[in-house]
């Protein structure tokens, strides 16, 4: 279904709840995020300070019922502050984002009460940090092809094996771990469990040095005899490959919001610095060179956020129908992360040195930006994805 064939209860207006979540976001990021976020960039420091003070704020488990310690609101909730958040810093962004649409959405949709009142309820309040971990350092894309391994013993399952680029996972209280069961499956033989981090076995690798989103943390795990009850497994054995990928289907809404906030702040730099510096006697804005430039963004950012709102109904629609939404959120990521490239690497062209500075926000939109056309399923990921929904090779 398009835009246009919404009924109209699943319009684009907003409610006033929708104004309201998107408001707390943006004075929340403007007052308490903005001042740090180029120290903590810098640094690489995780905010712990501020991820607590979303928690407080409902930031962290958005669309999770108010029973499981979330705000209890919808997946259109969830952009609207993602953007806002991300549009401020995109590193608090990825927080948000991976403890939102990874790991909560993970618990949520499959797992058992008692998982649910354990992991869940700790993870949407913000008191604790939750991670997902599906990439290794030989399987990325191909995430069928993983190495890690987890063998049955009695009632629990032994874990063995190294798995790599895992957001959040050096300050992660809890990891959503997808891994093989029975590797001559394939990937029907993936099985999800639920990692407790203070446990013998479980040991952090090394932390990446990133380009961007510096202020998230990201890092190795290493599984070593690490001793997983099966009480911890979510779902059935075989099951993992198929949840690992319906929470990326959210994840990627998140993502794509993230990147329309790194879109918008490029662009708004851009307009205020068209506006201020002058060149050949006038305002640079009045040369048309550069006003394509703000023409070509503007355009890209409207369309991202069209997309956006379309993936984020279609899971709306998809939790009362059962149908995925896939395709929807595959093109929405696909679409505002080469928009956020797009305008990032405009807005620095147009501030020029000042652009590469860091005595400027730009050059950290620009570094940022970058992530999100590989992270949650590289650009080529999200082009297959969407080519295989279209041709019915799915
Ligand atoms: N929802 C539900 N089921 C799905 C699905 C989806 N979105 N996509 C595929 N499946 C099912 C298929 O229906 C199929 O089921 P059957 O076996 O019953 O037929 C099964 O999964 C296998 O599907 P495919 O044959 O399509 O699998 P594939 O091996 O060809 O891979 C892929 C498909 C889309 C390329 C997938 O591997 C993929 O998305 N790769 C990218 C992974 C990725 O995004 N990694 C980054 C993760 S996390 C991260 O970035 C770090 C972080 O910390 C945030």
């Amino acid at each position: 279904m398009s835009l246009a064939e919404l009924p109209a209860e699943m319009s684009l207006t907003l409610t006033s709840e929708h104004e309201m979540i998107r408001q707390t976001a943006r004075d929340f990021a403007q007052n308490e995020i903005a001042q740090i976020a180029a120290e903590h960039d810098e640094s690489g420091e995780f905010p712990f300070e501020t991820v607590k003070k979303m928690g407080a704020l409902g930031l962290m488990g958005i669309e999770v019922p108010e029973e499981y310690g979330g705000a209890g609101l919808d997946t259109l909730s969830y952009v609207l502050a993602l953007e806002e958040v991300s549009k401020v810093d995109a590193s608090h962004g990825t927080i948000m984002s991976v403890n939102n649409s990874l790991f909560c959405n993970g618990i949520y949709l499959f797992g058992t009460e008692a998982q649910k009142k354990k992991y869940l309820f700790n993870v949407a309040s913000g008191k604790k940090i939750g991670a997902y971990s599906l990439t290794e350092p030989m399987s990325g894309s191909d995430s069928g092809t993983m190495k890690s391994r987890a063998v049955r013993e009695g009632d629990s399952y032994i874990i063995d094996g190294r798995k790599s680029w895992v957001t959040s996972a050096p300050v992660a209280d809890y990891i959503l771990l997808f891994t093989m069961t029975t590797p001559e499956k394939k990937h029907k033989g993936v099985t999800a469990f639920l990692i407790d981090t203070d446990q013998p076995g479980f040991n952090q690798g090394k932390k990446e040095p990133k380009l961007g989103i510096r202020a998230s943390a990201t890092s190795e795990i290493v599984f070593d005899n690490y001793r997983c009850s099966a009480e911890n497994r979510l779902g059935q054995e075989g099951d993992g490959f198929k949840i690992a990928m319906t929470v990326l289907d959210a994840g990627r809404i998140g993502i794509a919001s993230q990147a329309l906030g790194i879109a918008e702040a490029a662009y708004e730099a851009s307009i205020k610095y068209m506006g201020e510096r002058e060149a050949f006697g006038q305002k640079i804005g009045q040369f048309q060179g550069l006003q394509f430039k703000i023409a070509d963004m503007k355009t890209r950012i409207e369309a991202s956020r069209l997309l956006i709102y379309n993936a984020a109904l279609a899971k709306m629609r998809g939790k009362q129908t059962g149908a995925r939404y896939t395709l929807e959120a595959s093109m929405a990521k696909l679409f505002a992360s080469e928009t956020a490239m797009f305008c990032a690497h405009e807005a620095v062209q147009i501030h020029g040195g000042m652009g590469y500075s860091k005595e400027l926000p730009v050059e950290r939109y620009f570094r940022d930006a970058k992530i999100t056309e590989i992270y949650e399923g590289t650009s080529e990921i999200q082009r297959m994805v969407i080519a295989r929904q279209e041709l019915g090779l799915r």
